[in-house]
């Protein structure tokens, strides 16, 4: 299948690049590089020994994105592109709702406009907020979000839907992650944050690397096991699998179609740290802080669906994350400017 992969150069995206030339598809990389180096492609090229055509182009650019539709002629898009962190998006709503809804508002037009109306969209557990009960499945009802950034996937899931419904001719795939962590095996490709990573791996993988002193864990009186938050850690790789399972629901009539991507077990914070510890053999010095503003105790899924509907099921196990991590982080201590 000729696929669109929009944000294809960044963490995920790149990935699923790698398993969509795997599976035999043809996918094309569009990216405004805003959070994403060029080189990404030079590395998925060596991985695959396929070429990925590039276009760096933004979703928000309309006769960029008819040119690139003009040329490509794609059956499909996977929607990846988009700003996603959490706490830049509360001091700058505005830019988080214009890209991310704006483009995907144009996006979305210049596809119909072209006759392609299969998209599989990137949405996030945060969708579920503070979830009715865990594991989380899909039927699950969504939450309230506590920042923007997260409003933009829950809004974005009801315009796909509300298009969707409309025209039937629209086959549209939400898939909801938990949080993706891990590398490529080859450690060539991986997450490369900027300045102070927000989220848990890529901040204890610095801490490993000497980059940042100690790791702080935002609270210890969850009402957890061990009191700090427990959270569905999946393997990135086995993540972009997961969007190559769903293109089997982008066929004529498939309509609309929601999958949690997680591998329905929770770990807490110093679970991750003990078996970091376990997978590289380097400690981790950590402190306790208090809890930080809009996180949940615990969010974990159910994969059942997935399974059922896609046959897949996330294969990699917390060792595995953590070592492909550190494997990535360690060859690449400056991410892509090595
Ligand atoms: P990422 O930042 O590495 O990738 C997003 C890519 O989109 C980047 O390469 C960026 O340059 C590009 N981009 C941003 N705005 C663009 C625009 N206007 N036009 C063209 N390209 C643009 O992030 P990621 O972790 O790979 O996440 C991919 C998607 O999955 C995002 O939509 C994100 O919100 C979603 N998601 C991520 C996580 C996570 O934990 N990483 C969890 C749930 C959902
Ligand atoms: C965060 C985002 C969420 C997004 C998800 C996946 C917030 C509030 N939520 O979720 O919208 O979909 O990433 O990208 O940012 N932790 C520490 N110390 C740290 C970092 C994290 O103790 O330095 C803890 C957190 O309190 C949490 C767990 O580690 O319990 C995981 O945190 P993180 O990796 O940021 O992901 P989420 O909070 O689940």
């Amino acid at each position: 299948m000729r696929i669109l992969v929009t944000g294809g150069a960044g963490f995920i995206g790149s990935h699923t690049v790698v398993e969509l030339q795997e599976a035999g598809h043809e996918p094309f990389v569009l990216d405004n590089l805003y959070n994403a180096s060029e080189k990404v492609i030079g590395r998925v090229e060596a991985i695959t020994g396929k070429k990925v055509p590039f276009y760096k182009v933004d979703i928000r650019d309309r006769e960029g994105l008819n040119r690139v539709f003009d040329e490509v002629k794609p059956e499909a898009v996977i929607h990846f592109a988009g700003l996603k962190a959490v706490g830049e998006s509360v001091r700058m709503p505005w830019e988080y709702y214009e890209n991310n809804i704006g483009g995907t508002l144009t996006l979305v037009d210049v596809m119909r406009q072209h006759g392609c109306k299969n998209i599989i969209f990137s949405s996030s557990a945060t969708v579920y907020g503070d979830p009715a009960f865990i594991p989380i499945t899909e039927e699950c009802p969504k939450g309230q979000c506590t920042n923007p950034y997260g409003w933009t996937k829950s809004m974005l899931e009801q315009i796909l839907s509300d298009i969707q419904k409309a025209d039937q001719e629209w086959n549209v795939v939400l898939l909801r992650y938990f949080n993706p962590i891990g590398a490529h095996k080859s450690g060539t490709i991986g997450e490369n944050p900027n300045g102070i990573p927000n989220n848990l791996m890529p901040y204890i993988t610095q801490v490993a690397v000497g980059k940042l002193e100690k790791l702080h864990v935002f609270g210890n009186d969850y009402d957890t096991p061990d009191g700090t938050g427990v959270r569905d850690y999946i393997h990135v790789v086995d993540l972009a699998k997961g969007h190559v399972c769903a293109l089997k629901k982008l066929t004529p009539g498939s309509g609309l179609s929601i999958y949690n991507l997680g591998t329905g077990v929770g770990y807490s914070v110093l679970d991750i740290v003990k078996n970091f510890e376990a997978a590289t053999g380097i400690t981790i010095p950590y402190v306790i802080d208090p809890r930080r503003a809009g996180d949940i105790a615990t969010c974990y899924s159910s994969a059942d669906k997935a399974h059922e509907d896609l046959g897949w099921k996330a294969e990699n196990g917390i060792r595995e994350m953590c070592e492909d991590a550190w494997r990535w982080q360690s060859s690449n201590p400056n991410g892509y400017d090595d």
